[in-house]
């Protein structure tokens, strides 16, 4: 017999019945809307501070089962693409739905590589910041500045040149990236070089200096191409939400994206591998590392990199970056913290309180770790994930201008404020 999709509702206010299809496990809030909706009364609304169970799209980018650990992108598991795939073709997956086809590939890489450089007043934008500025801010500055650069990208209709944005963001982030990262330490910028692949391009303009020609040790580009994937995508997070929201106005990409990076530069949201590094830095040997889990259990400390609000399983990325720190530490050296992080995931693994809450390290346990030995300072993290993360939002930008259900995102509200108050001018307050 198969079950009828349909929620019944009794509205004891009134006495009323409404049913409510159900489509994908999901009720339309348009549909509540319609309880004890009359001349007078708006509709029933539902109130979820942080979207923690509404849904705002359809969907068909990431797939992310939180309870099995499960993550994919375009039907394709996490684990597969980071093993055999490369970021620009996972972008590539990511954007246009399916994988290329050579041809295809071969179009889209040269596209990508070709559009590394950006402007020369871009520079002039980017060396007008203080000499400590943070690389985030500079980032999501200069990416919203490119808007004015490629004013036709408010075309959004046209799939043409939506194409072309979103070849130049992908192609000219890590550039922007880069020079953030320069800027800081007082060194030129340095240009992209095309001869290089997408991951060994961003190391050279990193870390350059007199040599004619920058050579990464292969195994940290593989690595750092590894951490790109594993960051390409994740839903609907809250700078993807903040790139469908601001680009559901109809913007263009580069201002909907430096939404997008604004959102990450927070503390909640990009910030959580910085915290690790320095939880480790604190614990500094691996005999402290009891007392540490003692004091996570009495509540007066939290283990950073454990946990998530929708993985209560092994968080997939996690696994993939434990094995590339072993291959950045081959080539860097051993960092001392890893004894430090190893036994903590050891501990917490076997311990109770970690076990029934279901806290599992996450992607960002290990992270931070990699990002050290490759000498990156805790300020760029952000950085880091934000330039593979470009592919996803773009992916997740475009599926909102082709949706015919989306609308300008715009929250209802519960008003608790004062109401019909009269005013009286300054001079007569005050006098
Ligand atoms: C990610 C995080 C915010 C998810 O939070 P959440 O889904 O809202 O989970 P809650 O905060 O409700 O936690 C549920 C329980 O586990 C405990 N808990 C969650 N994460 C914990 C952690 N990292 N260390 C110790 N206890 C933790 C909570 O204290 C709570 O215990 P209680 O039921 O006894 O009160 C949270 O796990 C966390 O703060 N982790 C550390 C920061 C981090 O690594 N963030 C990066 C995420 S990618």
């Amino acid at each position: 017999m198969t079950q009828k999709q349909t929620l019944t509702v009794r509205d004891n206010r009134t006495g009323d019945e409404y049913e409510l299809d159900i489509t994908d496990g999901t009720i339309r809030a348009s549909d509540v809307g319609k309880i004890g909706k009359s001349d007078e009364e708006p509709g029933l609304a539902v109130y979820d501070p942080g979207f923690t169970n509404t849904a705002s799209t359809r969907s068909a980018v990431t797939y992310i089962d939180g309870d099995r650990g499960i993550l994919e992108y375009r039907g394709y598991p996490i684990e597969q693409l980071a093993e055999s795939s490369t970021f620009l073709e996972v972008a590539y997956l990511l954007i246009h739905g399916e994988l290329p086809t050579r041809e295809q590939h071969d179009q889209w890489v040269h596209d990508i590589t070709f559009h590394t450089f950006v402007h020369e007043d871009i520079k002039t934008v980017m060396r007008g910041f203080r000499y400590d500025a943070h690389p985030m801010g500079m980032l999501l500055s200069s990416v919203g500045a490119l808007s004015t650069f490629y004013p036709e990208a408010r075309n959004i209709k046209d799939p043409q040149i939506r194409h072309e944005q979103i070849v130049r963001l992908i192609a000219k982030m890590p550039t922007l990236g880069a020079w953030s990262f320069r800027h800081a330490q007082g060194k030129p910028y340095v240009y992209p070089d095309n001869d290089l692949t997408y991951t060994e391009n961003f190391l050279s303009m990193l870390f350059k200096m007199s040599e004619q020609k920058y050579e990464p040790d292969p195994r940290l580009s593989k690595a750092l191409e590894v951490l790109f994937i594993l960051h390409a995508d994740h839903e609907q997070n809250c700078s993807t939400n903040a790139v469908r929201s601001v680009g559901s106005s109809q913007v263009d990409p580069y201002s909907a994206l430096s939404a997008g990076i604004a959102a990450l530069y927070g503390p909640l949201h990009g910030g959580a591998n910085e915290a690790v590094l320095r939880m480790l830095k604190r614990i500094k040997t691996k005999d402290n590392v009891p007392a540490f889990i003692e004091g996570v259990k009495n509540g007066d400390e939290r283990l950073m990199g454990f946990g998530h609000r929708v993985y209560k399983n092994y968080d997939p990325r996690a696994k993939i970056i434990k094995k590339a720190t072993e291959d950045v530490f081959e080539v860097t050296g051993v960092n001392p913290l890893l004894e430090v992080a190893q036994e903590l995931e050891k501990i917490a693994l076997e311990d109770e309180y970690f076990v029934s809450r279901k806290l599992y390290p996450n992607v960002d346990f290990y992270s931070g770790l990699i990002y050290e030995a490759l000498q990156f300072p805790p300020e760029m993290f952000t950085v880091l994930f934000a330039i593979p993360r470009t592919a996803g939002w773009l992916a997740q930008w475009l599926e909102l201008v082709d949706d015919p259900e989306q609308k300008i995102a715009r929250p209802k509200q519960i008003y608790t404020g004062e109401r019909q108050l009269d005013f009286v001018p300054a001079a007569q307050r005050w006098s």
